[in-house]
């Protein structure tokens, strides 16, 4: 029951699901794993974003989770069953709830999808979303750049503002009402993608829906920790800790006593 919710990623992105987690579910304890020296995953062969995620998932295994939790969009598209039919506790993606979110949220049934190449060379969302609501109209754009805005910290910048502005051209063309934010990244640019999208389009993010999953999960499986002890969470990531630090407090709006433990790529 007081076992841990392990999140992985290929960065910084998956905090943003850490972030609905703790708010939803303050009681649980969260691990977290970053991969920041082989981010991004996108640009990356399906054989070896499903390699790194095996990798992490040895890793985390040892603090015996009660839930493993890829909050990365390009890993759940290529490694979500793999990994699945590899453990024993419950593996919980981003895209089903990011796609259900989205079908909650359209009026009109035209849905936008950015995400990384390795997502939307998937068309997982695509799947996911037809396989709930066949008739929806599903307009995809791969946005490369946008991981290393964040990655860097240069995400409230001029200049990842105007590389949004311009990216997201091509898809503005269409008449989305909502655009998903395939990509667990993509809410650290969510002013500059609101801007760039104009304010008819509402933006998805599959943050809210994942942590509804685990809480769902959690409680028929009679795992939700009771709230009786602060949690202590712990971050891993695989590359430079100062600068996953400096992005997880501001993300989180919280500050983290200890130094994010570096992990050596194997
Ligand atoms: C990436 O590492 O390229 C992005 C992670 C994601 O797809 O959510």
């Amino acid at each position: 029951m007081h076992n841990a919710i392990a999140v992985l990623d290929s960065g910084v992105g998956g905090l943003t699901v850490v972030k609905e987690v703790l708010r939803q579910l303050p009681q649980e304890k969260v691990i977290y794993f970053g991969d920041t020296a082989r981010t991004p995953y996108g640009p990356r062969s399906p054989e070896e974003v499903v390699l790194f995620t095996r990798q992490i998932v040895d890793y985390l295994t040892q603090f015996e989770p009660k839930m493993i939790v890829i909050a990365c969009n390009t890993a759940t598209a290529v490694a979500l069953e793999d990994i699945r039919s590899r453990v024993e506790i419950p593996v919980v993606g981003v895209i089903a709830p990011g796609a259900r979110a989205a079908i909650k949220h359209t009026r009109r049934g035209t849905v936008g999808v950015i995400g990384t190449e390795g997502t939307v060379k998937s068309r997982a969302y695509e799947y996911a979303l037809k396989e709930i609501s066949p008739q929806l109209e599903i307009v995809s754009l791969a946005c490369p750049t946008f991981v290393p805005l964040v990655e860097s910290g240069q995400f409230l910048s001029d200049h990842a503002k105007e590389t949004v502005r311009i990216t997201l051209e091509p898809i503005r063309r269409f008449p989305l009402d909502c655009l998903i934010l395939g990509c667990t990244h993509y809410p650290f640019l969510t002013g500059a993608i609101r801007e760039g999208m104009g304010p008819d389009v509402t933006l998805i993010s599959s943050a809210e829906e994942t942590a509804r999953e685990i809480s769902a999960i959690l409680y028929h499986r009679g795992q939700l920790a009771k709230a009786d002890r602060t949690p202590v969470h712990q971050f891993f990531c695989s590359g430079d800790p100062v600068m996953f630090k400096q992005i997880a407090c501001a993300w989180l709006e919280k500050y983290m006593d200890a130094s994010p433990v570096v992990w050596q790529v194997p």
